[in-house]
């Protein structure tokens, strides 16, 4: 499988390594900063070829799979773009940061033979692969989530697309507590109306987005959720499901059901950061292997956009009830 990456800044050695294990070859990596590229092209000693446009890597280049690890507001149209040409596309998350972005993203999946995928890997942690099965077939009654993570000035300062609505399309709950949320939404399906604040009180003259997000969601069951980036250090995620047979508690790796601890299958030698959720790995090597073997890969636009639906309609509440809406 012939792969390359564009935008060669934080998140893609973790997809470099995991590429790697899967079989990948990387012929090429793009990023406007050359730089970034060719640090990463000597690091890991390879033949890759570097490209500062990705239009013109995509022209000259034979590839099989595009990684794109730029920032949010590029990825609907580098997704688009590769999709028009066919070639499967695994973007990191969010799939945009627009409803505009999610239809015309739908729009060229349709005419397309390619694959596209959405790196919310920490569906592909041990524990929450667990609590998925318990859970298919159970009434879901109750949920709590909760994120407390450190995002300080630095982090922002060193990429300052992260603090720009225009650019990352918000904060805390798009770029960090995306992935829970989407684990509760997997587990438990979509709520029907949502009501909660987000807020900016600690670097309000440096990002304009949301350091910190609280809300309920209403539907089939009830939920609470709470974000921040203002921690002072990163904690596991915790997220607290009661159905009609199970209680089931998630703390980071580890779950316990009905109190009870549950020993899990040893995953080795994880890459990426714990509280991420280290899934990079598996997800890549599934994805590598729906491509492969021409079949659907689990994560594609339809579970993609759940969280972003919810994420859109809080944006939306400042304390007022917003209802879902699921298409
Ligand atoms: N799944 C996860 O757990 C996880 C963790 C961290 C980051 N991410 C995601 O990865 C993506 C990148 O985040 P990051 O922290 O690595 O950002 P970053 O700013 O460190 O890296 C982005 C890179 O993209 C390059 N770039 C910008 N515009 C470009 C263009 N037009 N063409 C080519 N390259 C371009 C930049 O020069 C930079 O090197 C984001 O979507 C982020 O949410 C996901």
């Amino acid at each position: 499988m012939k792969s390359a990456i564009v935008g060669t800044g934080t998140i893609a050695p973790v997809h470099l390594k995991a590429i790697i294990e899967a079989g990948g070859e990387i012929v090429a990596l793009c990023d406007i900063e050359c730089k970034k590229a060719e640090k990463l092209k000597k690091e890991f000693n390879l033949q890759s070829r570097i490209y500062p446009d990705y239009l013109e890597m995509l022209d000259h280049e034979e590839i099989d799979v595009v990684h794109v690890c730029t920032p949010h507001y590029l990825h609907a149209q580098m997704s688009i773009v590769a999709l028009k040409r066919n070639i499967n596309v695994l973007t990191e998350k969010p799939l945009c940061i627009s409803l505009e972005e999610l239809e015309n993203i739908k729009e060229a999946q349709k005419s397309s033979k390619a694959i596209l995928g959405i790196c919310l890997q920490n569906r592909y942690l041990p524990a929450n692969l667990l609590a998925y099965e318990l859970l298919k077939e159970e009434k879901i009654v109750s949920v709590k989530g909760k994120v407390l993570w450190s995002r300080g000035e630095a982090y922002y300062r060193d990429a300052p697309w992260r603090g720009k609505w225009a650019t990352s399309g918000g904060g805390a709950m798009i770029n960090q507590a995306i992935h829970s949320l989407d684990l509760i939404l997997w587990f438990c399906g979509m709520p029907v109306k949502i009501k909660g604040n987000i807020a900016n009180n600690n670097l309000q003259d440096i990002i304009e987005v949301e350091t910190k997000a609280e809300f309920k969601m209403f539907g089939t069951y009830t939920a609470e959720f709470f974000a921040s980036n203002e921690n002072s250090n990163n904690n596991p995620i915790e997220l607290e499901i009661i159905s009609n047979n199970y209680l089931i508690k998630i703390v980071g790796r580890d779950i316990y059901v009905n109190n009870c601890f549950q020993n899990l299958p040893n995953l080795g030698q994880l890459r990426g950061k714990d509280y991420w959720g280290a899934g990079h790995q598996s997800l890549i090597k599934d994805f590598y292997d729906s491509v492969l073997h021409q079949k659907p890969f689990s994560i594609g636009i339809e579970e993609a956009k759940k969280a972003l639906i919810v994420i859109w309609a809080l944006y939306k509440s400042m304390d007022k009830e917003i209802i879902i809406d699921k298409e």
